[in-house]
């Protein structure tokens, strides 16, 4: 630990914190931006504001622990009080201890007995981590209220970008400008969220894919939640985050602590992909990230549904072997009752009466054919119509008193903060793992929490959550190679806490690929694509009705954790034909899809999207192209292609995934079939490529190899 002075100096990839110390008050975080280098002698005087008139004295910021006690009166770190008293503390630093990377501050109010350790952490990849953990070190309980994390951002980001969403239409951007006053979005949902801003960012007006100045943070938390932008009239303006706490709070009992979730904090001065680039680059460096190619997989939902016999499923699998899939997953209806979603869970053992000689002739067949065994579960719930509702009816989050709990897909949700709940999951869970060779879970967790009490009658979401996260952690303790997908109706279990114990995130319910498209974009801002699950569907969307061609579904796909869920045992010779070629697509390009460098087009109209990978030593790269809605010019001029580089030179190819449609809107560029075009990248990032004329809901791919230079 370094001696510490006046202030705390964090510096990595471009990013500087700088944290002042002033006498008195908690650590102030005095700019969260850009590189400041080394300062010298002078210290920090350069930052230190004017105080304004009709103010206290002092120069008054929100500081690390933001608090009335030392003046400011936005939005306070903690609210909270001790049976009405110690209302407004009033911390000072005890303690700081300084590594090259991060810096704990330890915080104490003496009069109101609490003490406040706050942890930030600068990685790598430039990404802020901060945290803070609360001790009651009176005699009495404590109530906490809320215990917030916020960064301060500039005056000059005063646009927001966060995320709205639903069921089937996750992540949905949207902007607005950020003024006075406070913008917060509150998610009560019990699990993270359909409408989960996995990004909350501020930046430079009119900031895109490539371009402005931009802030952004992540909550990593999958329970209730808060995030804001808070601009006050004195200037000080933060994006924050905070776990909503039930009423009355969390209790701290006389040495009791309570712990945020994490706030991740990603600041980039090219645009929303920087932002991206930083997260990819930190989930990418985690010693569990999946570092095996990422197998083609056979999803069973929309394919058979409930309706499973072993005859049907071992046929499927040995078709999806035929495709060349790797990995087969048996998704919801294999245990006991399970012959609809009315009955069932909870009750995880194999339902003898449809697979009367267990799972183990289609796993041995799965297996046999050279696939993974995947199979799905949903912990968390349970039916009503199960013999484990029947045996312990009180095993369910409620309201102590109120008979009936809202029902949601005719389930109810346990209460993981129990500890024979907690016993029966994981014995169920491990006796499934250890009885079979699985590979894989897909995880669901199919409801908002309601009424969620615990069986003291105090609220439960908080308890639940950090109960399932003790039962994944605990699960992968024992069966370590299993890797865990995160579903929740879709992607409403997205976050940074559950991908600490998940390889995977079903992105949405939905395969319609339009949807999806979009869907994608914007879970990418936080993760990479190889975590992204994304299957072909069948040539009708399920759940939207819209039907697309395969070259259009397949295009969607490979640019995720590829997959199909659709009934190939009934697909066309065209459609296997144009099947095959998209695996093979995928095989041929995931090693660079899922480790170059995620980056976005900024298109003149929304009409189309442009987005690539590009290798990390820039030698290879691809494009897609995708034309979302019917364009409102008939061919895109040249378009830039970004992240390359300037000084190589690339040969240019233009693929298509087959069995596209080619109406009249859809024209190729003379180059198209030149198979020796070759464009140096300075081109390439300025001028761009003439594209393809497409019609709505169709797609291309543009492959980019480094030419080495001439004599090589
Ligand atoms: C919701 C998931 O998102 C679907 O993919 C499927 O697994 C169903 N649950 C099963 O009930």
């Amino acid at each position: 630990m370094k001696q510490v002075e006046t202030s705390v100096h964090l510096r990595a990839r471009g990013v500087s914190v700088l944290i002042e110390l002033p006498d008195g008050e908690p650590p102030r975080i005095l700019h969260w931006g850009g590189d400041l280098g080394e300062f010298g002698e002078n210290g920090i005087a350069f930052a230190r504001r004017a105080v304004p008139h009709s103010r206290p004295a002092t120069d008054v910021r929100p500081g690390l622990i933001a608090q009335e006690a030392t003046g400011f009166l936005g939005h306070p770190t903690l609210t909270g009080s001790r049976n009405g008293l110690a209302w407004s503390p009033s911390f000072v630093v005890e303690s700081v201890s300084e590594s090259d990377d991060s810096v704990v501050f330890e915080m104490t109010d003496p009069l109101a007995q609490l003490r406040i350790s706050s942890t930030l952490s600068i990685d790598r990849s430039g990404i802020l981590a901060v945290s803070h953990r609360l001790t009651n070190e009176g005699t009495d309980p404590y109530s906490v209220g809320e215990l917030a994390l916020a960064l301060p951002v500039p005056l000059a980001a005063n646009e927001i970008l966060d995320m709205g969403g639903r069921w089937s239409l996750e992540r949905q951007p949207q902007r607005r400008p950020l003024e006075t006053g406070t913008w917060l979005r509150e998610l009560r949902h019990g699990r993270t969220g359909f409408d989960s801003p996995l990004v909350f960012a501020a930046g430079t007006p009119g900031f895109n894919n490539r371009s402005g100045t931009v802030w952004a943070v992540h909550f990593a938390w999958s329970g209730n939640s808060r995030l804001w932008a808070e601009r006050t009239p004195e200037g000080d303006q933060s994006l924050a985050a905070a776990e909503l706490l039930g009423p009355g709070g969390e209790i701290l009992q006389p040495g009791e602590s309570y712990e945020t979730p994490t706030l991740f904090g990603a600041w980039s001065d090219r645009g929303v992909d920087g932002i991206g680039s930083r997260f990819h680059e930190r989930l990418r460096s985690r010693p569990r990230h999946p570092r095996t190619a990422r197998p083609v997989t056979f999803n069973t939902w929309e394919a058979v549904y409930f309706d499973q016999t072993p005859e049907t499923l071992s046929h499927l699998a040995e078709v999806a072997a035929r495709y060349g899939v790797e990995r087969f997953v048996l998704d919801d209806g294999w245990f006991l009752g399970r012959r609809d979603d009315a009955r069932g869970l909870g009750d995880w053992r194999v339902d003898r009466e449809v697979w009367a000689e267990g799972l183990e002739p289609l796993v041995t067949t799965v297996r046999q054919l050279g696939m993974q065994f995947g199979i799905w579960v949903e912990p968390e719930m349970v039916n009503p119509d199960s013999g484990l509702f029947r045996a312990h009816p009180d095993w369910i989050l409620h309201v102590p008193g109120r008979d009936e709990p809202l029902l949601w897909r005719n389930q109810y949700v346990l209460d993981l903060s129990r500890q024979d709940v907690f016993d029966y999951l994981i014995d169920a869970l491990d006796d499934l793992l250890t009885d079979h060779p699985i590979s894989y879970l897909k995880w669901d967790h199919n409801r908002d929490l309601l009424d969620a009490g615990k069986a003291d009658g105090r609220h439960g979401v908080h308890a639940t959550t950090l109960g399932v996260y003790r039962l994944m952690d605990e699960l992968r303790l024992r069966h370590p190679t299993v890797e865990i997908e995160s579903c929740s109706s879709g992607g409403a279990r997205v976050d940074l806490a559950i991908l600490e114990r998940t390889d995977r995130v079903w992105g949405s319910d939905t395969n319609d690929a339009l949807d999806r498209h979009l869907i994608q974009r914007w879970t990418s801002v936080l993760l990479p694509p190889e975590l992204v699950g994304s299957h072909v569907g069948p040539p009708t969307a399920h759940i939207t009705g819209r039907t697309h061609d395969l070259g259009f579904r397949a295009s969607n796909a490979v640019f995720g954790s590829f997959g199909i869920e659709w009934d190939i045992a009934r697909a066309t010779p065209a459609e296997t034909a144009g099947l095959d070629t998209a695996i093979a697509f995928f095989k041929r390009f995931r090693d660079l899809i899922h480790s170059g460098e995620l980056v976005h087009g900024d298109l003149p109209n929304p009409s189309a999207t442009l987005q690539g990978v590009v290798a990390k030593d820039g030698s290879e790269a691809l494009y897609q192209f995708s034309q979302l809605t019917s364009p409102p010019i008939a061919v895109p001029g040249p378009l830039p292609f970004p992240g390359l580089r300037a000084d190589f030179s690339y040969r240019v190819k233009g693929i298509e995934l087959p069995a596209h449609a080619h109406p009249a809107q859809h024209v190729m560029p003379a180059w198209w079939d030149d198979q020796e075009l070759t464009v140096s990248g300075q081109v390439l990032s300025t001028l761009g490529l003439a594209l393809p004329g497409l019609g709505p809901e169709q797609a291309v791919f543009v492959h980019l190899t480094q030419v080495p230079p001439a004599g090589l």
